[in-house]
Parts: structure tokens; C-alpha cells; sequence
């Protein structure tokens, strides 16, 4: 397997530094919008830190987009560790931040802490990503005290999808927009490095924005935010062609229709006897092959 460094005009010991909550915070303080996406897999994670983004999200959308679940509730700690792991070592500049999916945080403040260590000490993740807000700060102050930076994510929360009943905008009346800047402020407060605004009005994210010192992640969320992120098969059109397409993704390529026309080839090629070639096959020498026997050497030039 080559290595992707050559091509970047790297070698392995011009590995870029690495991005760390901290470096985040200062990005926001220069102005600098900061990019995000979600990986699952080594190879992923590899080209998209070439790619430059800043970090990376383990989320737990991968219930939905790799494992083929209705929603995020059904995804387990070991589900997100599993993931985790090629990520981490496909990662060498991007920060990697882990989800802690639904109820693995929720139960007691030790059940969050043990949650939170596996996910960085088995998974590799440099940082954890919980929803909530006022009710989830006692749980962000633990963990930050104990050494593990937290990105809060508020708006629309997919663990909480059983309530909330469907994918809506959140924060729209009065009530509920003061409640999401309260929400912002106390994971702030608590010590989060980060927080997530997922489908939130573009104005109401902006105010958010611009009260809070630490960066606004949006997903849905315009473009007011200090950074975006997105769920990469969104991005990369990564579906089965003309499946749903969240209203807030862009997709900047085809992969779903360059993946089924490409894989529809494949199998007409080796259906017709087209593939492989013998520039896909391998040669050995014909008295090797004599010294086999004339049943052998038949079947050798059929
Ligand atoms: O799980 C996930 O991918 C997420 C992003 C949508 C923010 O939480």
C-alpha cells in the first residue's frame, strides 16, 4: 500500500501538528472558520485530513449512514470505539472527536466519566462530543476536570428524536431560542471547547455565535456559525441515487452514481469474460507448467 504523503509533497517526518481543542478556540479568536466532518473508516479519515479539515467527528450518525439503523438510538459505546479506532490512525493533523451515543452518559456522572475513557483510551479519540445543554453541564465540567476537552451539541439533538418526533428546525419562538442561548452559555461555562448548533435558524446561530467565546460547529445552521459540519456521505453524494438529501447538505460529488455505474461494469465485464485481463493476471514459466503434465499444460492455455 503506498502512502499518500509522496503525493502531498510530504514525508513522514513533515507530519503536520496536530489541531487540538485548544487550537480551535484560538482559530475562532482569529477569525478563522473552522471545518468539520464526520469519518467511520481509515481511508476516510486519511483523505480528509489531507484534505485540510480541522476535525474530525466519529458521530453517532454512523448507526444510520453505516449501519443501516432507522435512527441514532439503537448505536452502542463499542459501535463508536470500533469506528474510532481506524479513524484515530487514519487522522494525523485533524482532531478526532467521538460521540457518546444515547444513554451511555446520561445514567450517572461515573457512567459518563467510564464512558468517556474508553472512547479515548480503546477508540484513540482526542475529544468527546455529548448532546444537551443546562442539563448535561454537570456531566461536561466532570469530564473536563478530568482531562477529556467536550464539544456540547444543542438544537436539534437526534438521541432525543423519540421526543421530538421528527427533524425540525429548533429554537424558532421565543421561549425555546432564549432557552438554546442559555443552553450555549452554560456549556461554555462548564468548559466545553466547542459546541454543535444542528438545524438552528441561521439569525439565532449567529447571535449565539457572536455571545459565546468557544466556536459554534453548524449543521443547519447558516452561515453565521464559526465552522460547519457535515455527515460525509452527504458531502460526497455518497447514496444510492436519488435517495433523500438532507436540505442542509451540498453534495460536492457523485459517489453513489460513480460507485453503482462503476460496480454495474465490473460485473458485465467479468459476466462477458472481459476482466480480467492479462494485464490483471499473472504468468509462470511454460516448463514449470510441462513438468506438470499435458492435462496441466491444456488447462494452462485454454
Ligand atoms: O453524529 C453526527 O454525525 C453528528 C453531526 C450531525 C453533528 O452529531
Amino acid at each position: 500500500m503506498c502512502s499518500i504523503l509522496p503525493a502531498l509533497g510530504m514525508s513522514a517526518s513533515d507530519a503536520p501538528r496536530r489541531v487540538t481543542a485548544a487550537a480551535l478556540r484560538r482559530m475562532k479568536g482569529r477569525g478563522e472558520r473552522l471545518t468539520m466532518l464526520t469519518a467511520y473508516d481509515y481511508r476516510s479519515a486519511r483523505l480528509f485530513d489531507a484534505a485540510g479539515v480541522d476535525a474530525l467527528l466519529v458521530g453517532d450518525s454512523l448507526g444510520m449512514v453505516m449501519l443501516g439503523h432507522e435512527s441514532t438510538v439503537t448505536v452502542t459505546l463499542d459501535d463508536i470505539i470500533h469506528h474510532a479506532k481506524p479513524v484515530a490512525r487514519g487522522a494525523r493533523r485533524a482532531l478526532v472527536v467521538a460521540d457518546l451515543p444515547f444513554m451511555s452518559y446520561t445514567i450517572s456522572r461515573e457512567q459518563a466519566m467510564a464512558s468517556a475513557a474508553r472512547l479515548v483510551q480503546e477508540g484513540g479519540a482526542q475529544a468527546v462530543k455529548l448532546e444537551g445543554g443546562r442539563a448535561v453541564t454537570g456531566t461536561v465540567e466532570a469530564l473536563v476536570q478530568s482531562g477529556i476537552p467536550v464539544m456540547g451539541h444543542i438544537g436539534l439533538t437526534p438521541q432525543s428524536i423519540l421526543r421530538f418526533g421528527g427533524y425540525r428546525v429548533q429554537g424558532r419562538d421565543k421561549v425555546a431560542a432564549q432557552q438554546l442561548i442559555d443552553d450555549a452559555r452554560a456549556l461554555e461555562d462548564a468548559g466545553a471547547f466547542g459546541v454543535v448548533l444542528e438545524l438552528v435558524a441561521s439569525p439565532l446561530s449567529e447571535r449565539i455565535s457572536r455571545i459565546l467565546k468557544i466556536p459554534t460547529i453548524g449543521i443547519g445552521a447558516g452561515v453565521g456559525c464559526d465552522g460547519q459540519i457535515q455527515v460525509m456521505h452527504d458531502i460526497l453524494g455518497y447514496d444510492v441515487p436519488g435517495e433523500f438529501v438532507p436540505k442542509h447538505a451540498k453534495a460536492y460529488a457523485t459517489l453513489g452514481q460513480t460507485i453503482l455505474e462503476a460496480v454495474q461494469r465490473y460485473v458485465q465485464e467479468v459476466r462477458d469474460g472481459q476482466f480480467p485481463t492479462d494485464a490483471q493476471s499473472f504468468s509462470m514459466e511454460e516448463s514449470v507448467l510441462k513438468s506438470l503434465g499435458e492435462e496441466a499444460r491444456q488447462a494452462g492455455k485454454a
